[in-house]
């Protein structure tokens, strides 16, 4: 009798990458997933593509390199071009998905670059991100995805795709993305935490208040080429799923982002709930709200306790 039904092909599992060999680097805030180098990552994909997860989502950790203007955003030997060619040599069939935004990169912290006073200039930021995004490209990413919210960019990188011979190069856009603050151990992870200082992504995310704005950016990004769709955050924002899975006919991907899952982690920690019950009820909620991919830091959780219940 159940309507919705989770697989291990619905999973998208996002990792943060890092240089160096041999490393795993816990993130404080964020229990239960660590900070991997190339070769630490390798084995742990191995294992999410032998339980049939269905892409990873890499998200770098820039130590030395942050600039103003992200220079290194756009280094063709850089860290994520070096993941992806990895990633794709040993295991062609997982999918690979790349992050299109700054916030790796800038010694401020922002998606986009900034002027005097600080504020993230859209334009000139779209220029970086085309550049961003073709590396990726050319590097063998599946899909581009930008996370950024400037406005125009998912049109420009699809023509920049295209012109240079990337067109089967996938977007998924994150055009549904609100200015959240479960977004925290992420900020951790990746070191952006402490460069925003007190900057806010307000001029660029979306207000929490608003339903009818995010389809409004969801519109924006179908017409403008996008393959598939996001909604992020995730539980708070299932309503959101929902209408953007009805109005466009695209597939919807949802992101259990780092501060809900970090909940997860820390009531089970304290015995107030059961992780793994609590995370599979959680993801079977997001494919009943109308999402047919789940980014989600539990991704090779679920995948393994999904095989133990002999598929689904
Ligand atoms: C930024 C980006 C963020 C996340 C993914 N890409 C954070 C932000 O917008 O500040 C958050 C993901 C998470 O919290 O798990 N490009």
């Amino acid at each position: 009798m159940r309507e919705a039904h989770l697989s291990a092909a619905n999973l998208i599992w996002p990792v943060f990458v890092l240089e160096g060999e041999r490393r795993v680097v816990e993130v404080p805030t964020l229990p239960g997933v660590a900070r991997l180098s190339i070769d630490e990552l390798l084995p742990r994909a191995e294992e999410a593509h032998r339980l049939g997860v269905a892409a990873l989502a890499i998200f770098p950790v820039i130590e030395s390199e942050k600039t103003p203007r992200a220079e290194e955003a756009m280094n063709p030997d850089g860290l994520v071009p070096r993941a992806v060619r990895a990633l794709k040599r040993a295991l062609p069939e997982l999918g690979v998905i790349t992050d299109v935004a700054l916030d790796p990169y800038t010694s401020h912290g922002q998606d986009g670059l900034i002027d005097d006073t600080g504020y993230v200039l859209n334009d000139e930021t779209i220029e970086v991100l085309v550049r961003q995004a073709l590396t990726h490209a050319a590097a063998g990413a599946d899909f581009v995805a930008p996370s950024d919210m400037m406005d125009g960019r998912i049109g420009a990188v699809r023509r920049a795709l295209d012109e240079a011979g990337h067109a089967m190069t996938a977007i998924l856009a994150y055009s549904a993305k609100y200015a959240s603050s479960f977004y925290g151990p992420f900020r951790d992870a990746v070191g952006s935490a402490r460069a925003l200082g007190k900057s806010s992504k307000e001029t660029y995310q979306l207000d929490p208040g608003n339903a009818r704005e995010g389809l409004r950016e969801c519109a924006l990004d179908v017409a403008e080429g996008a393959d598939m769709l996001m909604v992020k955050p995730g539980l708070p924002y299932l309503d959101m799923v929902t209408r953007v899975e009805e109005a466009f006919g695209l597939p919807v991907a949802v992101y259990q982002v780092s501060g809900e899952y970090a909940m997860l982690r820390a009531a089970a920690a304290m015995g107030a709930i059961d992780y793994a019950r609590c995370l599979m009820e959680s993801l079977v909620c997001f494919r009943r709200a109308g999402a047919s991919a789940i980014l989600t830091y539990g991704a090779l959780d679920a995948a393994r306790l999904l095989a133990d219940q002999g598929g689904e």
